[in-house]
């Protein structure tokens, strides 16, 4: 009953950004980190699972992390299809079970309350990982750990204004509807070019994260605008490089007819970049397990966290950026 109390004190304690937290029985010594049971801590991962390179780079690096070895028994649940159903169900069976701690990567933005404020009932703290939930309610889950979205697209919109000082016109190749991430990409590029009337939208339209979809996507915008696209940014590398193929498809040069920037900053990516075929790309980097780690051990130890952790991204803006990094790119 005790900790009841205190877990709820607490939480209000972090819809003010600040979290002291002090659950008996779950702080560790650092090392291996010991649960309730004196068992393993209990992590329970309601991810997304296969949405493509970022993805798996980002789920990889959490299973990695959270290993027996350090004393906690990782339990991953992707998403079925990227359904928020499934997700919703895993989540309940994780606080039915009483783990000691969720991690959410949500495929939806909305629709989260009702369980979050159930793993609340349950003092299970909830942590969420890269993708945000709408409304941001932040006493609802304990922090944030995520590469700057707003920051991200804005280095995105920056680098598009020093590249067309008389403005262009562009495209833009959004992620899924409804995703936390999407709205802030779109309002970091917006603050930026949306006020600049020598930037024309041409349009915007989901391709859902997908090389296949961006490319009949954008061969469509190319001839509806008679192959005249200067500028298109697309929210995730994927998508970019489906749009280069479609500019290649048409006869076009990806680079020099239309420039194309992304985000994500993969491999495949920065391969484009150093070949010319993409512009620019903004890194969104997915390799926090080790930041999830220290905040999980931070909570379950009763130390302050901050509601949002921001993990640190870099740009690349030349094909020599590119050709630097890659031998050490790990995603
Ligand atoms: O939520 C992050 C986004 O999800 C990445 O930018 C995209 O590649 C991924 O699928």
């Amino acid at each position: 009953m005790v900790r009841n109390k205190r877990f709820h004190w607490l939480l209000s304690l972090a819809s003010a950004g600040v979290l002291v937290l002090g659950l008996s029985g779950c702080s560790g010594d650092g090392g291996g980190e010991t649960g309730d049971d004196g068992g393993p801590t209990k992590i329970g991962f309601v991810a997304v699972g296969p949405e493509g390179a970022w993805r798996q780079a980002n789920e990889a690096n959490m299973q990695e992390t959270f290993t027996k070895e350090a004393g906690f028994e990782l339990k991953y649940a992707p998403a079925t299809n990227l359904d928020q159903k499934s997700q919703i169900d895993a989540f309940t069976s994780f606080v039915d079970e009483g783990v000691d701690v969720i991690l959410l990567s949500a495929t939806e933005g909305s629709g989260w309350e009702d369980s979050l404020k159930r793993a609340q009932e349950a003092e299970i703290p909830v942590i969420l990982i890269d993708r945000g939930i709408e409304p941001d309610t932040t006493s609802l889950y304990v922090t944030r750990i995520a590469p700057d979205n707003l920051q991200v697209s804005k280095s995105v919109a920056g680098w598009a204004t020093e590249t067309f000082p008389q403005g262009a016109n562009y495209f833009v190749l959004e992620g899924p509807a409804g995703v936390s991430v999407v709205n802030e990409r779109n309002r970091g590029w917006n603050e930026t070019i949306g006020a600049k009337p020598e930037f024309k939208k041409l349009g915007a339209q989901t391709a859902n994260w997908s090389t296949e979809e961006a490319k009949s996507v954008f061969e469509t915008v190319l001839k509806s605008n008679n192959n005249k696209v200067q500028l298109v940014f697309a929210q995730n590398d994927e998508m970019g490089l489906g749009a280069v193929l479609a500019v290649e498809e048409a006869g076009l040069v990806p680079g020099k007819d239309v420039k194309i920037a992304t985000i994500d900053g993969t491999k495949n990516a920065l391969e484009a970049l150093a070949a010319n075929k993409l512009s620019f790309v903004a890194e969104y980097n997915p390799l926090f397990g080790e930041t999830a780690l220290d905040v999980v051990k931070k909570v379950l130890a009763g130390e302050k966290v901050e509601s949002y952790i921001v993990v640190p991204s870099q740009t690349f803006n030349s094909p020599e950026a590119a050709k630097t990094a890659l031998p050490q790119r790990k995603f």
